[in-house]
């Protein structure tokens, strides 16, 4: 089967990424969009999700999560080290995510940590056009974009956060956050932006604690 756009480098290193994964925490990944998450027991799509550190945390939350991951080594990781969460592991890719659009489910965030930037041009267009179809009314898409060199073997573009938000308007999303932190994994040469999307007919979420 041909490999999965994006996923260059990720199966062969699995192992070392399971242990750089797993050694950060959900809560400092997102600290500058925690407040924005729904506090309330919620569909939740984390798309790319690795060995599923965010879904696990999210599912400790009371959440219902789905995690979508195509790199075999990482999915099985994610599978085995949060077997006693309810997760539901699905082997489906972007940019059509053709596998999860088959089922009714829409959510109320979408979680796309660094993984936006592993699509080229076209593929993060029609990949817009898919997160949309995905996101319940009221829900948002909350994705952070590395900046910086690429690491060797990877596939990896440079995308910005204003780019992301001008592909999301034709389908009717805006951003309510657009930040920039510093590496969580402290490497100096790495920066992510932190972008936030919901639908413009739709309030912004409410702050909660
Ligand atoms: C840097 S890792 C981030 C993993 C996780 N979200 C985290 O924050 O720890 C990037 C992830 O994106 C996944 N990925 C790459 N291309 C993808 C695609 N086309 N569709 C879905 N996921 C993809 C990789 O398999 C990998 O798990």
């Amino acid at each position: 089967m041909a490999s999965v756009s994006g996923t260059a480098g990720y199966d062969a290193h699995a192992a070392t990424l399971v242990t750089a994964y797993e050694s950060i925490t959900f809560e400092d990944v997102h600290r500058d969009v925690i407040h924005l998450f729904p506090a309330a027991p919620s569909r939740v799509l984390d798309v790319g999700a690795g060995t599923g550190r965010d879904a696990a945390a999210l599912a400790r939350r009371g959440h219902h999560v789905v995690a979508v991951e195509p790199t075999p080594g990482l999915r099985s990781a994610g599978e085995r080290l949060h077997a006693a969460l309810p997760i539901t592991w699905i082997d489906d890719h972007l940019p059509d995510l053709a596998v999860l659009r088959q089922q009714p489910e829409r959510f109320d965030l979408v979680l796309l940590t660094a993984v936006w930037m592993h699509l080229d041009a076209a593929e993060r267009a029609t990949a817009m056009a898919a997160l949309a179809d995905l996101l319940a009314e009221a829900g948002q898409i909350v994705m952070t974009l590395r900046h910086g060199p690429v690491p060797e073997g990877r596939r990896m573009f440079d995308v910005s956060a204003d780019e992301t938000g001008a592909l999301a308007k034709p389908h009717g999303l805006i951003a309510h956050h657009s930040g920039a932190r510093r590496d969580t994994l402290g490497r100096d040469d790495v920066r992510w932006s932190v972008l936030a999307l919901r639908r413009a007919t739709v309030p912004a979420p409410v702050p909660h604690g």
